[in-house]
């Protein structure tokens, strides 16, 4: 069979799922969520809330979100195999996505075989904290400390890897970062577990693709470099010589432009605003105000540097903030993405499957087609 259709690179601009998970609108800048603008509800919903949202197409009632909630918590503990698995990597100083992949692998171990899919959907999502915090901790030279059952989702992570509860404010924040990532159209990671739930495979075997893609830079981003320059600047009042000499240089600003927003992403705005509140909270504005200087020199030398491409600020430059100011290492910024985007995977999986048609799209030729065979020692 020949293709009759052109190939495009990287599938841009190729429509390849519908869903109603979330709808990107990059010209308008705008991001919507299960139905809410994201300005709507990422500060407001919990994270528990949000999820129940994209899996159900409806907000829970109380009694809902409660049962949710304790179903969740009851599968936050790691099965010793995976504990194991990651005492044995620890040693390994593995990177923490791969040490997330790999004992995200075994959280299978004991699904029932009716409802596997709903099983490992829950087990998945509340078992990622668990194994994040755990792997963080082992690599540390440090104990695992066991989830808190009466801790909330976003709160029990920072719990499990600071070792004490923490303050609302810092749980809200962390709450708002996880609402604010989990889902965003048909990024390459949701891609991904969709083509491998359609091939009627597993929910954990998509989850552990998913994982793979979005460790990549390319994608799993690089909000780490961009609390770098912010942090090298150090200082209000010296961004424009440090950033004008890094773009004659020929380096990228982290944290500004994006391949689909044209404008500024709206989810700057929700994270720029979570991080405000907390390090208002926190009582120490000084590394908030330095971004802030930082963001408007930016968006000024970037107009000067390539006029007219409007390169705004994206949502990895606010996440660093965020996360650097909830006492997040630099190394678990990507897994705490996947953390949250976990969710919206599974929303996806959920959705490939009632969708029911193996997604396998085809390849266009470009070798020869008429070699002749050599037996080896006559080549
Ligand atoms: N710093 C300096 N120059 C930048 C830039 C940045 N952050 N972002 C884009 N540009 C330049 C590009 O090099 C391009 O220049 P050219 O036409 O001379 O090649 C021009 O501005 C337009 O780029 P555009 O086509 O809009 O970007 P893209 O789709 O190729 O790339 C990104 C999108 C996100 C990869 C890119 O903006 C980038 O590398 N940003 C920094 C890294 C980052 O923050 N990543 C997280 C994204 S969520």
């Amino acid at each position: 069979m020949s293709s009759t259709s052109a190939y495009v690179p990287g599938l841009e601009g190729v429509v390849a799922a519908q869903t109603r998970m979330s709808k990107v609108d990059g010209l308008a800048g705008e991001l919507v969520i299960g139905g809410f603008k994201l300005e709507a509800i990422a500060d407001k919903a919990s994270f528990e809330e949000m999820v129940y949202l994209l899996w159900h197409d409806r907000l829970p009632k109380a009694s809902e979100l409660a049962d949710f909630k304790a179903s969740l918590a009851e599968l936050r503990a790691l099965p010793q195999a995976t504990m194991d698995l990651l005492k044995a990597v620890s040693s390994k100083q593995l990177d923490m996505m791969d040490a997330l992949r790999v004992a995200a692998g075994t959280l299978g171990l004991n699904a029932p075989k009716d409802g596997a899919d709903e099983w490992n959907a829950k087990r998945l999502l509340a078992a990622f904290p668990t194994i994040v915090a755990a792997a963080w901790r082992l690599r540390n030279g440090q104990e695992p400390i066991a989830p808190d059952a009466k801790l909330g989702h976003a709160a029990n992570y920072l719990y499990m890897i600071e070792g004490k509860a923490p303050s609302e404010a810092r749980a809200r924040g962390l709450e708002t970062y996880l609402n604010t990532v989990i889902d965003h159209g048909l990024n390459a990671s949701t891609f991904t577990a969709r083509v491998i739930t359609s091939t009627a495979s597993d929910f954990v075997s998509a989850i552990v693709g998913a994982i793979g893609a979005l460790k990549g830079p390319l994608h799993g981003g690089a909000p780490g470099p961009a609390l770098d320059m912010v942090v090298e600047i150090g200082e209000v009042g010296r961004a424009g010589e440090g950033l004008k000499k890094k773009l004659a240089a020929g380096e990228r600003l982290m944290g500004f432009g994006h391949r689909v927003y044209k404008v500024r992403d709206p989810r700057a705005d929700v994270l720029a605003k979570a991080a405000h509140e907390f390090y208002e909270a926190d009582g120490d504005m000084k590394l908030y105000n330095l971004v802030q200087d930082v963001e408007k020199v930016a968006i000024r030398v970037l107009e000067e540097h390539k006029p007219g491409r409007n390169l705004q600020t994206n949502v990895e430059f606010y996440t660093a903030l965020l996360l650097h100011g909830l006492g997040f290492p630099t190394d678990v910024f990507t897994p705490t993405f996947a953390v949250g985007r976990v969710g919206g995977w599974l929303a996806h999986c959920f959705e490939q499957r009632e969708a029911g048609r193996i997604i396998r799209p085809q390849s266009e030729y470009v070798g020869v087609d008429d070699r002749a065979y050599v037996e080896v020692g006559k080549r």
